[in-house]
């Protein structure tokens, strides 16, 4: 009894659960992002990120840039659908934008349908981006874009969309990801998980640890581990369901500054974080490609199938991809040179290759 004559207060997370009434579609849609062969390209660069992508090959960062580029990923005669379950759009890319290319035969069509009617899953990117933490050194970030999410989220439900993303990021150092970090973005990384849930969209909780510094594989692990357990006491606290989910994990790896792991060493130390972490309740898990060459990025997965096939019991989640630069980097430079098509079959054989790489199959047939 406390001093008021009441009870204890019990921990809302430990009481019943309400009801929640997309639970049974959130699940579907979880396991169909992670079926067996398939997953997801990530175009969702905002229009700042894309800037620099567009910039790199020597285009310019306009609308008309914009929608030409994800025209041709999404128009592709190729069939990229054989390979991947999902697309992750930008806002203007789902609410907006359609097909528009001369010899298109979805031209007019609009891109949320055009992926619809090849029978991918529309997905969109709900975060405002990242802002630095007050009165961190070295400087962390936490995630914006709460505020409205519900309202949002309701629009790209009604539009199409089944699933979100939300993206926080951590630097690895001596002293990074600070506890204050972690628990910041655990904290909205739940509570944005929570409201997307409410709306009927699986979220894609993503905290990537970057690659970029100084530090071996062994810091890197204690880094996904710590974000990771965190993170899932948060999802637990907001009575998020986690067969609705999809987690987007970074590869553990070490820090640029110390050249690259193997990809053995990079699928033991990626299945040891996640199984001390992630609850066999959560059907998928995708990772990015951070950075990696298209090659690296699938070896990699491959490697991290290969280690869950080895003793399945410590990895009982579908493994796959969320490219982003994997998937299109050696696509954008042969469209910037002007040649639509083969930037076309560019990114459909980079899909081929991660399909075969999440079920260990890879071979090593892209070019380094
Ligand atoms: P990369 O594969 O290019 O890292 O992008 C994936 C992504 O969506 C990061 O949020």
């Amino acid at each position: 009894m406390s001093s008021h004559g009441t009870a204890p207060l019990t921990p809302q997370h430990v009481m019943p659960n309400q009801p929640l009434k997309y639970a049974a579609e959130l699940h579907k849609t979880a396991l169909a992002i992670g079926a067996s062969g398939k997953g997801l390209l990530a175009a969702d660069e905002s229009t700042g990120s894309i800037k620099k992508r567009l910039e790199g090959v020597g285009k310019e960062n306009t609308e008309d840039n914009r929608r030409e580029w994800r025209d041709l990923l999404f128009t592709a005669e190729g069939k990229y659908e054989d390979y991947v379950s999902g697309v992750i759009t930008f806002e203007e890319t789902l609410m907006k934008h359609d097909s528009q290319l001369q010899d298109s035969k979805y031209k007019g069509q609009s891109f949320v349908e055009i992926l619809k009617k090849r029978g991918v899953i529309p997905g969109i990117k709900v975060d405002k981006g990242t802002v630095v933490l007050p009165r961190t050194a070295p400087e962390e970030t936490s995630t914006q874009g709460l505020d409205g999410l519900l309202e949002r989220c309701q629009q790209y439900y009604e539009r199409g969309a089944r699933f979100t993303k939300w993206r926080t990021t951590y630097t690895v150092s001596e002293s990074t990801p600070s506890t204050q970090a972690i628990e910041a973005n655990a904290e909205a990384l739940a509570r944005y998980a929570a409201i997307s849930q409410q709306a009927g969209l699986v979220p894609i909780v993503e905290p990537e640890v970057l690659m970029a510094g100084d530090f071996n594989i062994q810091r890197s692990m204690e880094a996904h581990i710590a974000a990771y357990s965190v993170l899932f006491q948060k999802l637990a606290l907001h009575k998020v369901d986690l067969a609705g989910l999809v987690l987007k994990a970074s590869m553990v790896v070490c820090g640029d500054k110390q050249g690259k792991a193997t990809p053995e060493e990079v699928g033991e130390a990626t299945i040891h974080a996640l199984s001390k972490t992630v609850p066999p309740l959560v059907p998928t898990i995708v990772f990015l490609s951070g950075g990696f060459s298209d090659s690296e990025s699938i070896s990699y997965l491959n490697s991290i199938n290969k280690v869950k096939q080895a003793n399945p019991n410590r990895a009982p989640w579908a493994l796959t991809f969320s490219f982003g630069r994997a998937l299109q980097g050696v696509a954008m430079k042969a469209w910037a040179k002007g040649d639509i098509k083969d930037a076309q079959t560019k990114w459909v054989d980079r899909a081929k290759w991660s399909s075969a790489a999440s079920q260990g199959k890879y071979n090593g047939e892209c070019p380094s």
